[in-house]
């Protein structure tokens, strides 16, 4: 790892000179190493990293595709003791989640290590953020400058040494605290997807605009950003390395959650703009989480919907029993749609 002093003059020259595009699609297209890409200048410790990240990527991408997914936003909550008191709940549970659902936790950044250690290995651990530079110019997308002289900052680089496999970007308390936009988003959904993680990218709309009826401008303008940035290097691995979570911002923390109806039409309208936008095989394989005020009293409902592939809970993520309950609700999905 880079040192912080000397990172900010050397990270733009120690990026490797060869395309990561042409690297993937020799990959992912004819099974064929790295040898095909000759022609460029590696040496072996890149050809070697890269390998590894590659298989890694591949490892994620035949885990879960098409199985219902559920997260657990644990968002800025939690201590040394209420953590290891849910974790130590979630576990207890482990017997009783059905085996047909992915699962996902996401602690803070200083409990992540804790929670990977310790929380059984069905739950994942998913990373709440991780950083790139707004102005980050970048002509060759090697994405490969995030780690050094950046004070209070957490990079993809890290959550990939840490072997975190999931990271969580572009939710809406970023978006309208933390001042991420549609475009920082995007970049930081491809940085990540660069470092093999996979990405659960939130969209939604505010309350004044679904109001005002702009909610799938909204929501296509903040795909749009992810998918210029990911289309090009990424576009074979899109469908099953990056979850698309709906967490209208209306919903979030109000108890107010969004109708089936509503949610069906966002979800199958998302669908649609990926069919149109990157591909047809990607919409098919993208799976679209629901999150805003999801219960254990509520998920059944929802659940039942043909385009929702999961969910995505804040508050009742907190309480291991309730989260167990919303995890099996994969169960109702699959019964509500023949599988
Ligand atoms: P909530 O939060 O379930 O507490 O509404 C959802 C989220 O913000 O991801």
């Amino acid at each position: 790892m880079m040192r912080a002093a000397a990172a900010a003059t050397t990270m733009k020259t120690t990026t490797p000179s060869y395309s990561y595009l042409t690297a993937r699609k020799t990959m992912t297209q004819n099974g064929t190493p790295a040898r095909t890409i000759k022609n460029h200048q590696m040496d072996n410790n890149n050809n070697d990293r890269r390998r590894r990240r590659r298989q890694r990527i591949l490892h994620i991408v035949s885990e879960g595709t098409g199985r219902f997914i559920v997260g657990g936003n644990w968002k800025c909550n939690g201590n040394r003791e209420s953590v290891k008191a849910l974790v130590d709940a979630l576990n207890k549970n482990i017997a009783n989640i059905e085996k047909n659902c992915d699962i996902y936790c996401c602690p803070t950044f200083l409990h992540l290590n804790y929670v990977k250690e310790n929380l059984d290995t069905r739950f994942k651990v998913c990373a709440q953020n991780s950083w790139v530079e707004a102005d980050l110019v970048d002509p060759e997308h090697h994405y490969d400058s995030t780690t050094g002289a950046f004070t209070g900052e957490i990079s993809a680089e890290m959550l990939e040494d840490l072997q975190v496999p999931f990271v969580l970007l572009g939710h809406s308390e970023r978006r309208t605290l933390l001042g991420d936009t549609d475009e920082i988003v995007g970049k930081k959904v491809a940085h990540a997807r660069y470092h093999g993680l996979s990405v659960v990218v939130c969209v939604g709309e505010t309350l004044e605009e679904r109001e005002n009826g702009t909610t799938f401008d909204v929501i296509f303008k903040q795909l749009k950003a992810v998918a210029k940035e990911i289309d090009d290097r990424e576009h074979s691995s899109w469908g099953s390395s990056v979850v698309i979570a709906y967490e209208p911002i209306w919903a979030i923390g109000t108890g107010k959650v969004a109708t089936p109806e509503q949610v069906q039409e966002v979800h199958s309208k998302i669908r649609s703009w990926l069919a149109e936008n990157v591909s047809e095989d990607v919409a098919k394989a993208t799976r679209i989480q629901y999150g805003g005020s999801v219960h254990a009293s509520n998920c059944a409902d929802l659940a039942k919907l043909s385009d929702i592939d999961g969910f995505l809970v804040g508050g009742a993520s907190l309480n291991g029993d309730d989260f167990a309950a919303i995890c099996n609700a994969s169960s109702v999905h699959y019964k509500a749609v023949g599988r």
